[in-house]
């Protein structure tokens, strides 16, 4: 077995979520283009992260974790995918963007110190560790299909400006491509 093998959907989330604390501090520390650019794969990560977990992560953690601590993540889950729809409207370059994107950042990092301390821990102490490393497909069939980062080496600064799908698209793209992989495993 290699080791992207073994690794099991809870090691993935919780790089994921390193990566995603990364993104944020890139966009805070960047300008222009370079913020865009960070910008956008951060729209991109959350959007394969999210999907996964909404899918798959939470469904099999109801039981183990309860359904109110299961529901208000998923609540969370849909304002975020709603924020982030409205930052990209808004533009990286507008004056009201950083103090928006401060406070979705502090929404964000909660939601996932949340999912870290209430539900991951419980989801690995309820469920079988093969099943665990199976449901890692959900986050690789995310992974999959989320759009690649515009090529700089194509000059086009359209293509940087507007991502070739707004946020709200790929989430629901991504939504329903995990949906029908979980439903084609014999779970
Ligand atoms: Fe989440
Ligand atoms: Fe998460």
């Amino acid at each position: 077995m290699t080791r992207a093998q073994a690794q099991d959907v809870v090691d993935l989330l919780l790089q994921q979520h390193e990566q995603i604390r990364s993104l944020f501090a890139q966009v805070e520390s960047a300008d222009g283009e370079r913020k865009r650019d960070a910008f956008h794969q951060l729209v991109r990560l959350l959007a394969v992260h999210e999907s996964a977990e909404e899918q798959v992560v939470h469904p099999a953690a109801r039981d183990g974790a309860g359904d109110a601590v299961v529901d208000a993540r998923l609540h969370e889950e849909d304002q975020a995918a709603h924020v982030l729809s409205e930052l990209y409207d808004l533009g990286v370059d507008s004056p009201d963007f950083d103090a928006r994107f401060a406070e979705f950042e502090q929404a964000v990092l909660a939601h996932a110190t949340h999912e870290e301390q209430e539900e991951f821990p419980m989801l690995r102490r309820t469920t079988d560790p093969d099943r665990l490393r199976r449901m890692a497909g959900a986050v690789r069939t995310a992974e999959a299909l989320a759009p690649t980062r515009p090529h700089p080496a194509a000059g086009e600064s359209r293509a940087s400006n507007l991502m070739a799908e707004p946020p709200l698209a790929i989430f629901d793209r991504l939504r329903d491509a995990v949906r029908d992989w979980r439903q084609s495993q014999q779970d």
